[in-house]
């Protein structure tokens, strides 16, 4: 791990269009690590690829096998097995009782939140065992810990990435790969946006920028080890500012 600190690192990256993800980006490019990453909308990520020439921006869905398979074949093609892989893209349902939430919107959830990490475990981990090195980190959430009404989907996605990573954090250990679960904390990206437009007890703007988020949680990242693996971490972005604003409002009680 030692190696990750100061030596500059490949890091693949789902979900880079907005958000942590794409701010992750901007910070790793800053430190001076390379960084292959997919979203599913184009002309974000053509822009990304001509900002960042020296890096790598597909678009993939990581909800499709094959497509995710593609990527990764081409990801080693270019670099070998990456060092770090952030199982970052997910989406999040409007709040509905369970019995309300649609069928289309309930198996998207499942196929992007669980599906898109199964798919990114199954073609990217092969690569780690070989070189018997590595770190996958699964984003989950506070609503991974606990519940929500009206957010079932989401919470029961973020609840199975907990699961699962234990899991693989367990099944990878004799190999050397680890396998991390992370909370990023309450984070003013437009995933927590739509989420509290429909919410009225708290604004977006007391919570710190995605800006300020990477750059505590990229080098978090960078540090995490053998350690943490098969736990939950969670990154703690606030700004001594950002704190006393956040501790003065009503607090959202969830995320
Ligand atoms: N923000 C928070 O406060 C918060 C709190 C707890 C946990 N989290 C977790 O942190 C992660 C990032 O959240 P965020 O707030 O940055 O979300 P966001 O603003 O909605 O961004 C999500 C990113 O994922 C991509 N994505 C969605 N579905 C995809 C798919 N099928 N294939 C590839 N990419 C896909 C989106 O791009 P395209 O639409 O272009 O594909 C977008 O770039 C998520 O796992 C979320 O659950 C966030």
């Amino acid at each position: 791990m030692e190696r990750r600190k100061s030596q500059s690192s490949t890091i693949v990256i789902t979900g880079v269009t907005r958000g942590l993800g794409r701010a992750l980006v901007d910070e790793f490019v800053r430190l001076g690590h390379t960084v292959f990453c997919c979203a599913r909308t184009r002309p974000e990520i053509k822009e990304l690829a001509q900002r960042y020439p020296d890096n790598d921006f597909q678009v993939v869905d990581v909800a499709v096998d094959k497509d995710v398979q593609a990527w990764a074949a081409h990801v080693s093609e270019r670099h070998g097995a990456p060092d770090l892989v952030l199982n970052n893209a997910a989406i999040i349902n409007d709040r509905a009782f369970l019995w309300e939430v649609p069928d289309r919107e309930l198996s998207d959830m499942l196929n992007i939140n669980v599906g898109g990490v199964c798919n990114v475990v199954r073609h990217f981990v092969p690569y780690l065992v070989r070189r018997r090195r590595g770190v996958i980190v699964n984003f989950s959430s506070r609503w991974g810990q606990f519940i929500e009404e009206r957010m079932a989907p989401y919470c029961a996605t973020k609840w199975a990435i907990v699961a699962l990573t234990r899991i693989l954090a367990a099944e990878l250990k004799p190999k050397g790969v680890v396998a991390v679960g992370l909370n990023p904390g309450v984070i003013n990206t437009p995933m927590l946006r739509k989420y509290l437009c429909q919410n009225a007890a708290t604004t977006a703007g007391n919570y710190p920028s995605p800006e300020e988020w990477a750059r505590s949680a990229a080098p978090f990242i960078l540090n995490l080890s053998m350690k943490d693996s098969g736990r939950v971490r969670r990154i703690l972005a606030l700004s001594p500012m950002r704190s006393v604003r956040r501790l003065a409002t009503h607090s959202i009680k969830n995320s």
